[in-house]
């Protein structure tokens, strides 16, 4: 006789669960704990899903691994009006990413659906997409991009999905307090239109105009940050997004995205490591001769003594931001 098996007990041992250790594999295995609870709930509560879009509903389901958390999901997007896909975006180390229609209050918006793996049978995943959870102590990790300032270049995320080991929810704010346990398993935010600046910076050598106009926004994305008191923690190309060009705006405009590994900062050894990973995408965008001829870049990044890339101790935040190269 096959046991049966009481969802609530295994959605609160998952709970309980201490999502900051790394998941070893022969620890009563955490996947297969999720894996028990999602064929109990299956099986017990869930009612079938229509589902409209075909190609749409396989690309969730490839992103999240699980078919019926993919249904949960596109079940959510439908309630929300969200279900018009229209293109992939792009993908990294953890998120897929979907450009969607925006209908409703999003309505003439273009957006960005980034959906992060619930869990595999690969225990590196497991435990990067776990550290998504919500305790609380407060939010981490992609969620925070709900909250970050406005106005200072970062790709703010107008809403996310999370998922109590029962229902997928869709919400626009986060209260650690109320829905500590959920695990986040998506973001939706303005899909930007040009491309990565890795992408760019591959394609075609960049003008010193174009670096002093991107990496300004750069700079004042990163200070932003800093100043609503966390670290990036993935600067590099792929995570920094071009805009379109608009009439009687600057052609080099960005936004700073993905805060997967975004975390408080908590020393100026972190701070300095940050500025660092900056000075590495300014010298990327430039060219070698930029670099010799321009002095203001030259001495921005190779300084010996404040120089981003050759000092220990560089230039602070605030000589960055009013560095002549910047002017
Ligand atoms: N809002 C957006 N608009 C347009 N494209 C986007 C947007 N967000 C993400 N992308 C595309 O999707 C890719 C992956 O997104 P993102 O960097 O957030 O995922 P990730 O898996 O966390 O990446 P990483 O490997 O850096 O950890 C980006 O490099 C970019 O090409
Ligand atoms: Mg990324």
């Amino acid at each position: 006789m096959v046991e049966a098996v009481d969802a609530n007990d295994i959605i609160n041992e998952i709970l309980e669960i201490n999502w900051d250790e790394p998941v070893k594999r022969n620890e009563s295995s955490i996947q297969s704990k999720v894996a028990r609870v999602f064929n109990a709930t299956q099986k017990a509560t869930f009612p079938s899903i229509k589902i409209d879009d075909d190609s749409f509903y396989e690309e969730i389901q490839k992103a999240v691994y699980d078919p019926h958390l993919a249904k949960l999901i596109f079940a959510k997007l439908q309630e929300q009006g969200l279900d018009t896909y229209e293109k992939y975006l792009g993908r990294g180390a953890f998120g897929k990413v979907f450009q969607l229609e925006g209908t409703r209050t999003f309505e003439g918006k273009k957006l960005a659906l980034k959906l992060l793996p619930y869990y595999s049978d690969n225990d590196y995943y497991s435990y990067w997409s776990t550290s998504n959870k919500i305790t609380e102590e407060g939010i981490r990790g992609d969620a925070l991009a709900l909250t970050l300032p406005k106005g200072c270049h970062l790709n703010r995320a107008y809403a996310v999905l999370t998922f109590d080991g029962k229902e997928v929810h869709y919400l626009e704010e986060l209260d650690p307090q109320l829905h500590k346990g959920h695990v986040v398993i998506g973001t939706l935010s303005r899909a930007i239109q040009g491309g990565t600046l890795g992408e760019r910076v591959t394609k075609m050598p960049l003008s010193s105009e174009a670096v002093r106009g991107y990496g300004k926004q750069l700079a004042e994305a990163l200070l932003g940050l800093h100043q609503a008191g966390y670290l990036h923690g993935d600067l590099h190309g792929g995570n920094i997004l071009v805009k379109g060009e608009k009439e009687g705006k600057s052609p080099y405009r960005i936004k700073l995205t993905d805060f997967g590994l975004t975390h408080p900062f908590t020393s100026s050894d972190d701070m300095r490591w940050e500025w660092k990973h900056f000075g590495i995408i300014l010298g990327q965008m430039a060219l070698k001769t930029d670099l010799e001829y321009n002095s203001d870049l030259n001495d921005l990044l190779l300084n010996p003594e404040k120089g981003l890339l050759a000092a220990e101790f560089c230039y602070t935040e605030e000589a960055i931001l009013q560095h002549p190269f910047f002017a």
